[in-house]
């Protein structure tokens, strides 16, 4: 039976976008004959800095799926420093079997396209380190995911749900993940401007019981020349 690892990149750990995404795939290969195996790479980390364990279990697994948030159109800090460990310790054995990597990254914004940065790093990665790369699956509005179970989410993740079932059936057929599920996933359930008032708001109500307001979403305390701002 093949195994895949679903490797969670979050700092937000179990409680994730990117941990629903990754069960609703691990479910669906479960589905075609996987073996999975859920790893979170933050607490993995904090446990041990070196990894061991995980680089471990990666150098076992068949096909790997990374799933992280987008941080600044690029990766998670931890999540980078594990991949710098994993590249450096693959360098130094030889590759015995193919082992397939495939990146989802699920960020704020809407366009999908804003992920298409941090997944080029991730292929420079899999090539770095000796794992094939399947191809990488960029979705916007990862928060739609609401950290909720994507099979009783409801329409509003279906575009998510459609990307991960095409890019299921291609994998389960030994294919690279077809440009029909990268379409798919930027299909968003409302128009983009929506869901920038509907974000908007939410930024709002979450400040003010902080006592911040509009303007303060706004601040720069770290910009040259803003020392006098105050929280
Ligand atoms: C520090 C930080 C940086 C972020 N940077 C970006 C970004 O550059 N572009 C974007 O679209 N979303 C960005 N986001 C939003 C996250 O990618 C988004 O909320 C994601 O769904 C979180 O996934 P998670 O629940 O798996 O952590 C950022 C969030 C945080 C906390």
């Amino acid at each position: 039976m093949p195994k895949v690892i679903g490797l969670i990149g979050s700092p937000k750990g179990a409680r994730s976008n990117s941990r629903v995404i990754s069960d609703y795939l691990l479910s669906k290969l479960e589905e075609k004959g996987f073996e999975a195996e859920t790893i979170l790479v933050y607490p993995e980390h904090r446990k041990d800095p070196q990894i061991k364990g995980l680089i471990d279990k990666l150098d076992k697994a068949d096909l790997i799926a990374l799933v992280f948030p987008l941080y600044i159109d690029s990766l998670p800090a931890r999540l980078i420093r594990a991949l710098e460990l994993i590249s450096k310790h693959r360098k130094t054995r030889k590759v015995s079997k193919d082992q397939r990597f495939m990146a989802i990254c699920q960020s704020g914004f809407p366009e999908s396209h804003q992920n298409n940065l941090a997944l080029d790093m991730c292929r420079c990665f899999a090539g770095l380190s000796g794992f094939r790369w399947i191809g990488g699956l960029p979705i916007g509005a990862g928060a739609i995911a609401g950290e909720q179970n994507l099979e009783e989410a409801g329409g509003r993740v279906y575009f998510i749900r459609n990307a991960l079932n095409i890019a299921v059936e291609a994998i389960s057929q030994g294919k690279e993940i077809p440009e029909e599920a990268k379409q798919a996933a930027a299909k968003l359930p409302i128009p983009a401007g929506l869901y920038r008032l509907i974000g908007n708001l939410s930024w709002k109500r979450r400040a003010k019981p902080y006592g911040h307001r509009k303007r303060d979403l706004h601040a720069q305390p770290y910009l040259e020349g803003s020392g006098d701002y105050h929280m």
